[in-house]
């Protein structure tokens, strides 16, 4: 069973990622951390209170960042990609339950204190709650069992930023945040758009998991009405990658990635801002940027058929 802190900015395809996780029969999920990003957080977290009420998940939801640690790539929430509520601007009735009275950066280095070595992190918003925890608690690298993140892209398999040509979005929604977390030292595997855009949801696939994953295949049928409409508005299809729950199907089936260890930096201002530049060769360089820093896994290639039975067959319990 693993023991999972889910930190999210839910999120159209946050939510799909929370279904995964609480379909899947090796997850005790334990927190929601909330943060900004696709909407402000507190409406990612009334978001998360939501869904675990709708749902009866057990996990604790922790209100987090309301800003970025450091400068951000544009301004706003995402709510042209999410909607204004962040959940497709479905009605959303206001949740009965509340979040704990700690904030999401404290809970996270108390649950890593009191399960040391025992507890993974799934991050699929901006990394700025990990950062402040790891500002609150240095010793975090060495007590978190393995961290994994949807964010960044490297340019393999031809993809390339969704905010700017080089940057992904929860990468520039706080470069400074997403560079100290990469290079701490955390055992940190990275799912980006290299991947995430690989593996993409359409209409039938939608239909299906609407026909077989009950409540929650409705849910996503839902929710996602106003996601196809934007990806229908900028690549002229009614389909969607599945960027967040890629996330979870890398810590569930990690041998659906091929990865490669790299040193990965984030470029904090300037155009390249939130481009994440990794480097694999350990060469000597003219800067030492990149020289003596841990590693982190890159996803660089999936299996995206066997991603997309595996959430399918998750949340449809075939
Ligand atoms: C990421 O940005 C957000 O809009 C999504 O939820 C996902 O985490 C994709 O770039
Ligand atoms: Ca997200």
């Amino acid at each position: 069973m693993k023991k999972v802190i889910f930190d999210t900015d839910i999120g159209i395809d946050d939510a799909m990622a929370l279904l995964f996780l609480h379909h899947a029969p090796d997850v005790d999920l334990i927190a929601i951390t909330t943060g900004f990003g696709n909407a402000s957080v507190s409406n990612t977290t009334r978001n998360a209170l939501y869904m675990k009420e709708l749902f009866n998940m057990s996990a604790a939801v922790y209100a987090g960042a309301a800003t970025p640690v450091g400068s951000a790539l544009g301004e706003g929430y995402a709510d042209f990609v999410h909607g204004k509520n962040g959940l497709g601007d479905i009605p959303i009735t206001t949740p009965m339950c509340e979040a704990e009275a700690m904030p999401a950066a404290e809970a996270i280095v108390e649950l890593v204190r009191a399960n040391p070595h025992a507890l993974s992190v799934v991050a699929v918003g901006r990394m700025t709650n990990l950062a402040m925890a790891l500002a609150l608690d240095p010793e975090l690298p060495s007590l978190v069992k393995e961290l994994i993140v949807m964010g960044g892209v490297f340019g393999y398999n031809g993809h390339r930023g969704n905010v700017s040509p080089v940057a992904e979005a929860n990468i520039a929604g706080d470069p400074l945040a997403a560079d100290r977390v990469f290079s701490s030292g955390i055992p940190t595997t990275i799912v980006g758009l290299d991947v995430t855009a690989e593996t993409v949801m359409n209409e039938a696939y939608i239909d299906q998991l609407r026909q077989t994953a009950g409540a929650s295949g409705e849910f996503i049928y839902q929710i996602s009405r106003f996601y196809f409409g934007f990806y229908e508005k900028i690549i002229g299809k009614a389909e969607c990658p599945i960027h967040d729950a890629s996330a979870v199907a890398y810590l569930l089936r990690p041998d659906l990635y091929n990865t490669e260890a790299a040193v990965v930096r984030v470029a904090t201002e300037g155009i390249a801002m939130g481009q994440t530049i990794h480097d694999s060769t350990r060469r000597v360089f003219a800067t030492d940027d990149w020289r003596d820093l841990p590693t982190c896994n890159v996803c660089v290639g999936v299996d995206a058929p066997a991603v997309l039975a595996f959430y399918l067959s998750t949340l449809s319990e075939l």
